[in-house]
């Protein structure tokens, strides 16, 4: 098995990102499967056009990375833009897939609908989504439900290309855990860094109490019993308390006399202890930019020479010329 995904810098790591994502990546990693973990920073591009944002994003991204438990010893972690060939395949990729499999694409509508200019690179994302996957012969792609949909046009360009060209190209499939498939943010959608709705990992603890404070709740009374299946503060609870801890919550709200307040106090309460020895890795990180200059190094060093193999396949059963 080998697991393959990645996180675009364009904004801070947040819950949904851990709990969606960065967890199983970890978890798969320390099963001892084959891993290859990355930045996808020509992706943020899409929607990202700043120098300076999506330099500090970078950063910003290989630090959380690495704070949450990714291991450049056990995975291979890099940036996507240090393999050269997953633009090539994309192109490869772009001349077998038809335009209406990408019309059928939902993030480009989501992010057109909210104002993202139109461009052809955000037309295009699912198709270099599928090129970083297919050129490490991924076989699962552990991802949040909302990617659930690149993760198919994935297989069917693979089989698109396997069947114009010959069984050339692993076809892969998503992983998804159905309890944390979709974080919901402090007012109940999605948590998303487009949404500005996120509970970041990287926060101060001031700062994590004050966004679980604004979580959005109904307004029952602290005194009457509360329904935990439909509150938003329970939801993130879920993800953080002990069984044991969550029952007796959950006991605490239908009973009544227990306010969301309390509720919320705990929740930041279980953040900051969770994540505070990630927080204090990132500090480190923070200060050693030498260090995470040579881990992208070698991490790209060695996807490159993944990639690079599946690229001589692809170039030949295509009959793509290279003199060199
Ligand atoms: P965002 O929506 O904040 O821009 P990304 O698209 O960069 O997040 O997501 C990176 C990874 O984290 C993906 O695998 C995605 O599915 C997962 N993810 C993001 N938000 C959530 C969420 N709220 N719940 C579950 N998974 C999420
Ligand atoms: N589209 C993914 C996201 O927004 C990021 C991504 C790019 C990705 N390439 C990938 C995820 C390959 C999994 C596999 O989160």
């Amino acid at each position: 098995m080998r697991s393959l995904s990645g996180i675009q810098p364009s904004g801070r790591l947040h819950l949904g990102n851990y709990y969606g994502a960065v967890r199983q990546f970890h978890k798969l990693q320390e099963e001892g499967h084959e891993c290859f973990y990355f930045i996808a920073n020509y992706h943020a591009m899409t929607t990202m056009q700043d120098k300076a944002q999506l330099e500090q994003a970078t950063m910003h991204l290989a630090m959380g990375y690495l704070a949450l438990g990714i291991d450049p010893n056990k995975s291979v972690f890099f940036v996507q833009s240090d393999v050269p060939q997953v633009t090539e395949l994309c192109w490869i990729l772009n001349c077998v897939c038809p335009v209406s499999l990408m019309e059928k694409g939902t993030t480009y509508k989501d992010k057109t609908a909210k104002g993202f200019s139109p461009n052809m690179g955000l037309f295009d994302y699912p198709v270099l989504q599928a090129a970083d996957i297919i050129i490490y012969d991924s076989t699962v792609v552990p991802i949040g439900a909302d990617q659930k949909q690149h993760v198919e046009m994935t297989r069917d360009l693979a089989i698109k290309f396997n069947s114009v060209f010959g069984e050339t190209l692993v076809v892969p499939e998503s992983l998804i855990v159905p309890e944390v498939a979709i974080v919901p943010g402090i007012d109940g959608q999605k948590m998303s860094k487009s949404y500005g709705n996120v509970i970041e990992i990287f926060d101060t603890p001031k700062n994590t109490r004050k966004r679980c404070m604004q979580i959005v709740t109904d307004s029952t009374p602290l005194e009457e019993p509360k329904n935990p299946d439909t509150d938003n503060v329970y939801a993130l609870l879920k993800l953080l308390a002990s069984p044991e801890e969550l029952q007796e919550i959950a006991g605490k709200y239908r009973a009544g006399g227990y306010g969301y307040g309390h509720a919320k106090d705990r929740l930041s309460q279980l953040v900051n202890e969770r994540f505070a020895a990630a927080r204090e890795k990132y500090a480190e990180l923070e200060k050693n930019p030498d260090y995470l200059r040579d881990v992208m190094c070698e991490g790209g060093r060695k996807a490159r020479a993944v990639a690079e193999a599946t690229m001589q396949r692809v170039r030949s059963a295509c009959g793509v010329f290279r003199s060199f």
